[in-house]
């Protein structure tokens, strides 16, 4: 199964999809990880993104493009796969439905979760997330066990730099000017489920593998 999620800044998606990827078997990719581990390897691609991404910009798409697809393409033996973050510009969603038409594919279902702005803004200012594995917890709504160590990895614990108040706004803002669009996109395509993203993590999985029940078994 081919599954995107779609949905603003702290959402949400990467917590939903690390519990996504274990329920349904898929493997799945976050655009933002794969370019903060280009930034830790110092790769090109990871110096190109860095000016991007600490100003709250979307990275160009021909970068983004070329970085994504060459995931999928090394989970040719995988039936499917989760994407959390891509696409998020109507050039990207035009180009992962190429890639796929061309090996006779298509996207299955995109699932957008839907959450306010004072709770995006809450939950963006609490997160801090791995150094290592990049898992994401929130000093409140969702700590680790012991402070500043990663339950999974124990690596450390740090505030991302596109975090701050400014680079939170900007984030917004090209969420609404240049991703939010894409609802529409799917939706006319008839793929798209909305789900409630507010709630406990646990209630929005459970809502999550719901509306993946329900739309698959129509
Ligand atoms: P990316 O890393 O994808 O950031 P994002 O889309 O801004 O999404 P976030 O990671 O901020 O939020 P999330 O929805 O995953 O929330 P999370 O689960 O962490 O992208 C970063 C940058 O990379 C972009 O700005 C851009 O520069 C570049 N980039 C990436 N993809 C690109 C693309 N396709 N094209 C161009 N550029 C691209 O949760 C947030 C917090 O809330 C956490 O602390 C979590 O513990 C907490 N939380 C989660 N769920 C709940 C809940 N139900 N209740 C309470 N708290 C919760």
């Amino acid at each position: 199964m081919r599954v995107i999620l779609l949905g603003p800044p702290g959402a949400g998606k990467g917590t939903q999809v690390s519990k996504l990827t274990v329920a349904i078997n898929t493997p799945s990719v976050s655009s933002g990880d794969l370019f903060r581990q280009h930034q830790k390897d110092q790769t090109d691609i990871g110096i190109q993104a860095q000016n991007y991404m600490k100003r709250g910009l979307l990275v160009p798409d021909d970068l983004t493009i070329k970085m994504v697809m060459e995931w999928i393409d090394s989970y040719t033996d995988s039936d499917g796969f989760l994407l959390d973050g891509f696409p998020r510009t109507y050039p990207q969603a035009v180009a992962l439905d190429e890639a796929l038409r061309q090996n006779n594919e298509g996207i299955d279902r995109v699932l957008n979760l839907k959450v306010g702005i004072d709770e995006l803004i809450n939950r963006l200012s609490g997160r801090i997330i791995c150094r290592n594995c990049q898992r994401s917890y929130h000093l409140t709504y969702a700590p680790p066990i012991s402070p500043g160590v990663c339950n999974e990895c124990e690596g450390e614990l740090y505030e991302r730099e596109d975090d701050n108040r400014d680079a939170v706004q900007k984030r917004l803002e090209v969420y609404f000017d240049e991703t939010e669009p894409l609802i529409n996109y799917y939706s006319q395509k008839g793929l798209l489920t909305e789900i409630s993203g507010t709630g406990s993590i646990e209630v929005v999985a459970a809502s999550i593998l719901d509306g993946l029940v329900n739309s698959t078994s129509k």
